[in-house]
């Protein structure tokens, strides 16, 4: 059986390009070894920590990342063949695996959740580690209470998005910040949050002293670099920042620094935190049962960006970059 994947050609020097990739066929052999099973991929997820994480893989690795996929074919139990599963197998279209000796971040296999009658595509965006990463993120790092003010960046993104109306559910006055003034109205006017704003066009400082003159309590940062030390600069005493992503700094590793007012964070007594989502893993059936719920009831809205064409994950990761996703970018095989 013909099989593609596709593996970094070059590594990236700076912003990455279609050069940088290659797609490779295989032959799968024809036959299962006990503990194996057959995938084919139906959904790929692109993500912008692909970018940093390709720093550190080897020329000739294949790209990382997860997909749900069908299985196929199957000699192990718990994967029955016609079964969906969430897999960390890397770009993709099928594959062959163990999960029994997948053990690694990057390399696992799990059945697919119960996402309540939603997409399945859902599993790798609201009801996946994006929707995951914006709920633990935002509530066990944030805590935002009823009435405070939340800001999130890169807001009209997958888990941006989904912070911002996690923070309104929770009762937050809601400011985002997105690349263009299409995605400020889509934050506003469909999702509801207070404040909108093109971060392209305004300059973060002002506009919070001008319409957040009570300051800011929480702080969803997926952007980090220049635009984290304007909002830094205006948070309330005992304010909370979770430091979930920097894609400002992506293509720079040597630009991987934010200038933080050192001393107002310690007057303002302020709490900032990282955190990899995998930290709450076994509450993520708690988790998703949440955003499911909450999904069904109308007061989250999910966005994706659909690319066709397992041959275009190249494309559709680099358009990260461009902030052409409204939501979670997701590929179709
Ligand atoms: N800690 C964790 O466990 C965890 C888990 C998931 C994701 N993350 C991180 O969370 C962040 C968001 O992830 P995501 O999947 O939701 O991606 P995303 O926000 O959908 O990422 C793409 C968006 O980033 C924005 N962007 C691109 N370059 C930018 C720049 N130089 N400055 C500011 N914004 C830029 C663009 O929107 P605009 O049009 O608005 O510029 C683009 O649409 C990423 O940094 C990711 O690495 C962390």
């Amino acid at each position: 059986m013909q099989a593609r994947k596709i593996i970094l050609k070059h590594h990236f020097d700076g912003e990455a390009n279609l050069n940088n990739f290659e797609i490779v066929e295989e032959t799968l052999p024809a036959t299962l070894r006990d503990g194996e099973i057959l995938l084919k991929a139906e959904f790929l997820s692109v993500d912008p920590y692909m970018r940093p994480f390709g720093d550190r893989m080897n020329v000739g690795d294949v790209m990382v990342g997860s997909q749900v996929a069908k299985v196929l074919k199957s000699r192990h139990k718990r994967f029955p063949e016609g079964s969906k599963v969430v897999a960390y197998v890397g770009w993709r279209d099928l594959t062959i695996c163990s999960p029994d000796t997948m053990k690694a971040m990057f390399s696992a296999v799990f059945p697919l959740p119960d996402l309540k009658g939603l997409p399945d595509s859902y599993a790798l965006g609201a009801c996946g580690l994006t929707g995951l990463s914006a709920y633990f993120g935002l509530i066990k790092v944030c805590q935002p209470k009823s009435g405070e003010t939340v800001v999130v960046s890169s807001a009209a993104g997958a888990v941006g998005s989904l912070a911002g109306q996690i923070a309104k559910i929770k009762g937050c006055k809601v400011v985002g910040f997105a690349g263009s003034d299409e995605k400020v109205s889509w934050i506003k006017d469909e999702l509801g949050f207070k404040f909108g704003f093109n971060y392209k066009e305004v300059s973060a400082d002002s506009i919070l002293k001008k319409y957040c003159v009570e300051g800011v309590d929480c702080y969803f940062d997926s952007v980090g670099g220049e635009f984290t030390y304007s909002v830094l600069r205006n948070m309330n005493e005992f304010g909370r920042v979770a430091l979930c992503g920097a894609i400002s700094t992506y293509n720079d590793p040597k630009d991987n620094k934010v200038p933080f007012d050192y001393q107002s964070m310690i007057y303002k007594q302020l709490k900032l935190e990282g955190f990899m989502v995998n930290r709450w893993f076994s509450e993520f059936p708690e988790g998703v049962g949440q955003l499911a719920e909450w999904i069904h009831q109308g007061k989250l809205k999910v966005r994706e960006t659909k690319t066709q064409g397992f041959e275009n994950m190249p494309q559709a990761f680099l358009d990260l970059f461009k902030g052409k996703n409204y939501g979670k970018g997701i590929v179709v095989a």
